[in-house]
Protein backbone atom coordinates (compact mmCIF):
# COMPACT_ATOMS: atom_id res chain seq x y z
CA UNK A 1 0.00 0.00 0.00
CA UNK A 2 1.15 3.62 -0.93
CA UNK A 3 2.23 5.45 2.18
CA UNK A 4 -0.77 8.27 3.44
CA UNK A 5 0.50 10.93 5.93
CA UNK A 6 -1.59 12.69 7.91
CA UNK A 7 -0.28 15.49 9.50
CA UNK A 8 -0.99 17.65 12.38
CA UNK A 9 0.37 21.04 12.29
CA UNK A 10 0.14 23.42 14.88
CA UNK A 11 0.44 26.23 12.91
CA UNK A 12 -3.08 25.55 11.77
CA UNK A 13 -4.52 25.02 15.15
CA UNK A 14 -8.73 25.16 15.05
CA UNK A 15 -10.57 27.85 16.69
CA UNK A 16 -14.45 27.82 17.34
CA UNK A 17 -16.73 27.11 14.39
CA UNK A 18 -15.31 23.77 11.90
CA UNK A 19 -14.39 25.20 8.72
CA UNK A 20 -16.96 24.19 6.28
CA UNK A 21 -15.50 22.71 2.63
CA UNK A 22 -16.42 21.05 -0.41
CA UNK A 23 -14.17 18.27 -1.75
CA UNK A 24 -14.62 17.03 -5.78
CA UNK A 25 -13.05 14.20 -7.44
CA UNK A 26 -13.82 14.45 -11.15
CA UNK A 27 -13.66 11.20 -13.47
CA UNK A 28 -12.48 8.13 -13.55
CA UNK A 29 -11.12 9.13 -9.65
CA UNK A 30 -13.67 6.38 -8.41
CA UNK A 31 -10.93 3.75 -9.81
CA UNK A 32 -8.08 4.77 -8.09
CA UNK A 33 -5.98 1.61 -6.64
CA UNK A 34 -6.50 -0.23 -10.02
CA UNK A 35 -6.76 2.84 -12.05
CA UNK A 36 -3.01 2.97 -13.79
CA UNK A 37 -1.38 1.94 -10.55
CA UNK A 38 1.80 3.44 -12.36
CA UNK A 39 0.48 6.44 -12.70
CA UNK A 40 -1.76 7.30 -9.80
CA UNK A 41 -1.04 4.82 -6.81
CA UNK A 42 -2.47 1.76 -5.41
CA UNK A 43 -4.28 3.74 -2.68
CA UNK A 44 -8.13 4.07 -3.24
CA UNK A 45 -10.73 6.96 -2.95
CA UNK A 46 -12.48 5.50 -0.40
CA UNK A 47 -8.74 5.59 2.02
CA UNK A 48 -8.35 8.96 0.20
CA UNK A 49 -11.66 10.18 1.54
CA UNK A 50 -10.79 8.54 4.99
CA UNK A 51 -7.61 10.08 5.35
CA UNK A 52 -9.02 13.77 4.34
CA UNK A 53 -12.12 13.56 7.20
CA UNK A 54 -9.24 12.51 9.60
CA UNK A 55 -7.20 15.32 8.79
CA UNK A 56 -10.10 18.16 8.21
CA UNK A 57 -10.77 16.87 12.24
CA UNK A 58 -7.11 17.82 13.27
CA UNK A 59 -7.95 21.04 11.46
CA UNK A 60 -10.75 21.92 12.49
CA UNK A 61 -12.56 21.54 9.14
CA UNK A 62 -15.96 19.54 8.10
CA UNK A 63 -16.18 17.86 4.91
CA UNK A 64 -18.81 17.00 2.34
CA UNK A 65 -16.78 14.90 -0.52
CA UNK A 66 -18.86 13.79 -4.00
CA UNK A 67 -17.25 11.98 -6.96
CA UNK A 68 -18.45 12.37 -10.07
CA UNK A 69 -17.69 11.25 -13.80
CA UNK A 70 -20.56 13.89 -14.85
CA UNK A 71 -19.05 17.55 -15.39
CA UNK A 72 -22.78 18.68 -14.55
CA UNK A 73 -23.15 16.87 -11.48
CA UNK A 74 -19.63 18.74 -10.30
CA UNK A 75 -20.74 21.88 -11.55
CA UNK A 76 -23.99 21.76 -9.71
CA UNK A 77 -22.43 21.18 -6.39
CA UNK A 78 -20.11 23.85 -7.22
CA UNK A 79 -23.50 26.25 -7.07
CA UNK A 80 -24.55 24.64 -4.30
CA UNK A 81 -21.62 24.85 -2.30
CA UNK A 82 -22.40 28.95 -2.50
CA UNK A 83 -24.61 28.90 0.25
CA UNK A 84 -23.20 25.80 2.18
CA UNK A 85 -19.37 25.97 2.46
CA UNK A 86 -16.28 28.70 2.71
CA UNK A 87 -13.67 26.62 0.54
CA UNK A 88 -13.71 24.06 -1.96
CA UNK A 89 -10.59 20.86 -2.61
CA UNK A 90 -11.09 19.90 -6.21
CA UNK A 91 -8.90 17.08 -8.38
CA UNK A 92 -11.19 17.88 -11.57
CA UNK A 93 -9.41 14.85 -13.41
CA UNK A 94 -9.54 15.20 -16.71
CA UNK A 95 -11.87 17.98 -16.51
CA UNK A 96 -8.79 19.89 -15.84
CA UNK A 97 -7.45 20.11 -19.03
CA UNK A 98 -10.99 20.74 -21.52
CA UNK A 99 -13.56 22.74 -18.99
CA UNK A 100 -14.19 25.99 -19.61
CA UNK A 101 -17.80 25.40 -17.92
CA UNK A 102 -16.14 24.50 -14.79
CA UNK A 103 -13.58 26.66 -14.74
CA UNK A 104 -16.58 29.45 -15.10
CA UNK A 105 -18.41 28.00 -12.01
CA UNK A 106 -15.53 27.76 -9.41
CA UNK A 107 -15.27 32.03 -10.66
CA UNK A 108 -18.97 32.45 -10.94
CA UNK A 109 -19.04 31.29 -6.93
CA UNK A 110 -15.80 32.92 -6.04
CA UNK A 111 -14.74 30.34 -3.32
CA UNK A 112 -11.13 30.05 -2.58
CA UNK A 113 -10.33 26.92 -4.09
CA UNK A 114 -7.12 24.39 -4.45
CA UNK A 115 -6.98 22.31 -7.44
CA UNK A 116 -4.80 19.21 -6.96
CA UNK A 117 -3.37 16.14 -8.89
CA UNK A 118 -1.81 12.95 -7.82
CA UNK A 119 0.30 12.47 -10.66
CA UNK A 120 2.82 15.88 -12.22
CA UNK A 121 0.57 17.07 -14.83
CA UNK A 122 3.34 19.42 -15.94
CA UNK A 123 5.67 16.15 -16.44
CA UNK A 124 3.05 14.23 -18.55
CA UNK A 125 1.37 14.44 -22.12
CA UNK A 126 1.31 18.11 -23.14
CA UNK A 127 -2.31 18.12 -23.36
CA UNK A 128 -2.03 17.84 -19.47
CA UNK A 129 0.28 20.29 -19.08
CA UNK A 130 -2.46 23.30 -19.39
CA UNK A 131 -5.11 23.91 -16.45
CA UNK A 132 -8.23 25.53 -17.10
CA UNK A 133 -8.65 25.19 -13.93
CA UNK A 134 -5.38 26.93 -12.20
CA UNK A 135 -6.09 30.70 -12.72
CA UNK A 136 -9.32 30.65 -10.84
CA UNK A 137 -7.65 28.30 -7.59
CA UNK A 138 -5.78 29.83 -5.00
CA UNK A 139 -3.03 27.49 -6.22
CA UNK A 140 -2.42 23.84 -7.20
CA UNK A 141 -0.57 21.07 -6.02
CA UNK A 142 0.52 18.37 -7.90
CA UNK A 143 2.55 14.98 -8.33
CA UNK A 144 2.26 14.07 -4.54
CA UNK A 145 0.22 10.98 -4.79
CA UNK A 146 -2.75 10.69 -2.74
CA UNK A 147 -0.39 13.03 -0.76
CA UNK A 148 -1.34 15.80 -2.83
CA UNK A 149 -5.35 15.56 -1.67
CA UNK A 150 -4.00 16.03 1.90
CA UNK A 151 -1.40 18.96 1.51
CA UNK A 152 -4.22 20.56 -0.41
CA UNK A 153 -6.54 20.45 2.71
CA UNK A 154 -3.62 22.01 4.20
CA UNK A 155 -3.12 24.81 1.91
CA UNK A 156 -6.81 25.73 1.86
CA UNK A 157 -7.80 25.48 5.50
CA UNK A 158 -4.21 27.69 6.34
CA UNK A 159 -5.53 29.95 3.30
CA UNK A 160 -8.78 30.29 5.14
CA UNK A 161 -7.78 31.12 8.66
CA UNK A 162 -5.31 33.56 7.62
CA UNK A 163 -7.63 35.35 5.65
CA UNK A 164 -9.96 35.57 8.53
CA UNK A 165 -6.96 37.43 11.18
C1 LIG B 1 -5.29 13.72 -12.66
C2 LIG B 1 -4.49 14.12 -13.91
C3 LIG B 1 -5.41 14.23 -15.11
O1 LIG B 1 -4.66 14.54 -16.28
C4 LIG B 1 -6.12 12.91 -15.37
O2 LIG B 1 -7.04 13.05 -16.44
C5 LIG B 1 -6.79 12.38 -14.16
C6 LIG B 1 -6.09 12.46 -12.88
C7 LIG B 1 -4.36 13.48 -11.45
O3 LIG B 1 -4.86 13.48 -10.34
O4 LIG B 1 -3.16 13.27 -11.62
O5 LIG B 1 -7.87 11.82 -14.22
O6 LIG B 1 -6.16 14.78 -12.32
Amino acid sequence: MDPIVVVNPTAIAPGGEPLSLLVLHGPNLNLLGVREVGIYGSVSLEQIDQALHRQAEMLGAKLEILQSNHEGVLIDAIHRAHQQHVGILINPGAHTHTSIALRDAIAAVGLPTVEVHLSNIHRREPFRQHSYIAAVAIGQISGFGAQSYLLGLQALVQHLRLQSV
